[in-house]
């Protein structure tokens, strides 16, 4: 299988095709869902939460990603490997920087941070050096104090206009993907088609170029809460590199994410 690189996915939304994405924090799930066809492993600060059992992913540290990102690297096969950075490590470029400069070295192909038009510079002097960015906007988890919970973001005119502006932003700065996190369905089609980058979504409905789930989730693995976009793939009597490639051949017949997994404005 030949390797999956930011062209890889440019393609597959100039060709009007999709691509799969799931979050991988160690090395055994990073071999079992890169051999399964999942296009792009994410190494996400969900890990916070669905490792160590914190309640939002405010705590997670830059040493736990690089850790976290050198175990996925050593068992991916092929797949693209994006990054998220942490809470508060790219605050300001010079910070960005130095840390995403870590985290490539610890086997990161793509860096994924949450926000939009404060970020303009940060993206632009990442880009210059060598580094992808995923801009992450809608429910940006590390923002759950300043948003009072997690919402469904870009429900008002004024929310949807301005991520829109902030999705445009990114991409004029030389991002190379968005991702889009519990939108309304109609807003993400829209935001898709305004910018010639891919898109990626979760709980963000089936019109974006990738589709995002946590790995624990799409097993049904989840002792609390599920949440509305969430989808067992683990049934029918499926071993998890077959639930792996199921959820991959939803993704790219379109068969998932279905209208119940979506959002109204
Ligand atoms: O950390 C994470 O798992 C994420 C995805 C849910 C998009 O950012
Ligand atoms: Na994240």
């Amino acid at each position: 299988m030949s390797k999956t690189t930011i062209n890889t996915l440019h393609k597959i939304k100039q060709n009007q095709e999709k691509f799969s994405v799931v979050t991988a924090y160690d090395a055994t799930f990073a071999g079992l869902a890169s051999t399964s066809g999942i296009d792009v492993l994410l190494v996400g600060d969900s890990l916070g939460m669905v490792l160590q059992g914190k309640d939002s992913t405010v705590p997670v540290t830059m040493e736990e990603m690089c850790y976290h990102t050198q175990a996925v690297k050593n068992g991916n096969q092929g797949s693209l490997l994006m990054v998220d950075m942490p809470f508060m490590s790219y605050a300001t470029p010079e910070q960005a920087m130095a840390n995403a400069a870590e985290l490539m070295q610890a086997g990161a192909e793509i860096l994924k941070l949450e926000g939009g038009a404060w970020l303009v510079d940060t993206v632009e002097m990442l880009s210059e050096r060598g580094v992808p960015v995923c801009a992450h906007l809608g429910l940006t988890p590390q923002y759950v104090h300043k948003f009072g919970g997690y919402k469904v973001q870009g429900k008002e005119q004024a929310a949807a206009e301005q991520m829109l502006a902030d999705a445009k932003a990114m991409e004029a700065a030389g991002a190379d993907l968005i991702l889009l996190e519990c939108v309304p369905s109609e807003l993400a089609k829209t935001l898709t088609e305004s910018i010639n980058i891919p898109v990626i979504g979760i709980g963000a409905g089936s019109d974006t170029t990738g589709q995002v789930l946590v790995c624990y989730d799409m097993l049904g693995m989840n002792s609390g809460h599920v949440p509305k976009f969430v989808k067992n793939f683990l049934i029918d009597g499926r071993n998890i590199q077959q639930a792996f490639a199921a959820f991959d051949q939803e993704v790219k017949s379109g068969d998932f994410p279905g209208p119940e997994h979506g959002f109204k404005a």
